[in-house]
């Protein structure tokens, strides 16, 4: 079965579409075939793949479509996903009314969580609407948080000390979600492949580089093994 993936959380600026491409380019380095569906009517997704074509930087095994409607998303997934391996979805910054088809049209909802409380508040209510959603039309799509923009010094910081006990009370209280134990760093190379460089994957092997990949390849990693064997209520 295609794996559906869809980044939500309607903090803007939470890192959605920057997790979205890290986790394209790592697929599409194992072989498989990639489609990214650009969700958000301000096409950031859309921008980084105009600036890599302009750079001729254009992944192999990833294609781009935009999708701003809900019936627009359900055919980009059903009809033009059936010809790839993974689709991944990147979702608004903000509560659009296409967040429900997001989730309905996904098989795992992955919360971008930077150490914020605003992060966490967007956090939980994306595993509220992912529930609400699976209760609503007898689904079972899975939710997992992600911490990201992570510094040593930030881990010192209370809303970091704070997400691991937000995401088990969820738990606890029978929301179906987890926390990854891979964490994204804050890393310029992080931003600058927005500028259209192609994926992280396709960056030269510098020692920067080489740290980021280790991070996103676990990441991908824990992912799929969740896939094969979900930890459910489990904060891990
Ligand atoms: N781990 C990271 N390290 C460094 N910079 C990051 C990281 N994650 C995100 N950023 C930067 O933070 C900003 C917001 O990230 P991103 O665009 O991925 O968030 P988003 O959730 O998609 O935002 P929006 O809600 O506006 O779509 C961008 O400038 C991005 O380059
Ligand atoms: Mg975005």
């Amino acid at each position: 079965m295609t794996g559906i993936y869809a980044a939500v959380s309607n903090k803007g600026g939470a890192g959605k579409t920057t997790l979205v491409t890290l986790l394209a380019g790592e697929y599409a380095l194992r072989g498989e075939r990639v489609l990214l569906i650009d969700a958000d009517n301000r096409q950031n997704l859309t921008g980084w793949w105009r600036l890599c074509s302009e750079k001729h930087n254009v992944p192999d095994n990833i294609v781009v479509t935009s999708a701003a409607t809900q019936r627009s998303i359900e055919q980009a997934v059903d009809v033009v996903g059936r010809a790839f391996d993974r689709v991944i979805i990147d979702a608004a910054g903000v509560d659009s009314a296409l967040q429900t088809t997001i989730i309905r049209m996904a098989n795992l909802v992955i919360s971008p969580i930077q150490p914020a409380i605003k992060e966490l508040e967007a956090a939980g209510q994306a595993v509220a609407a992912v529930t609400e959603i699976n209760e609503q039309f007898g689904l079972s799509v899975d939710h997992l948080n992600v911490r990201t923009r992570i510094s040593v010094p930030g881990r010192n910081l209370e809303a970091y000390r704070y997400i691991r006990p937000f995401i088990a009370g969820m738990v606890a209280a029978h929301y179906r979600t987890r926390l990854l134990d891979t964490e994204l760093f804050e890393r310029n190379i992080y931003r600058e492949i927005q500028n259209g460089l192609g994926t992280l994957q396709m960056q030269d092997l510098t020692d920067p580089i080489r740290k980021a990949r280790t991070e996103v390849r676990s990441l991908a990693d824990e992912i799929e093994e969740h896939r094969a064997s979900p930890v459910l209520f489990g904060a891990a």
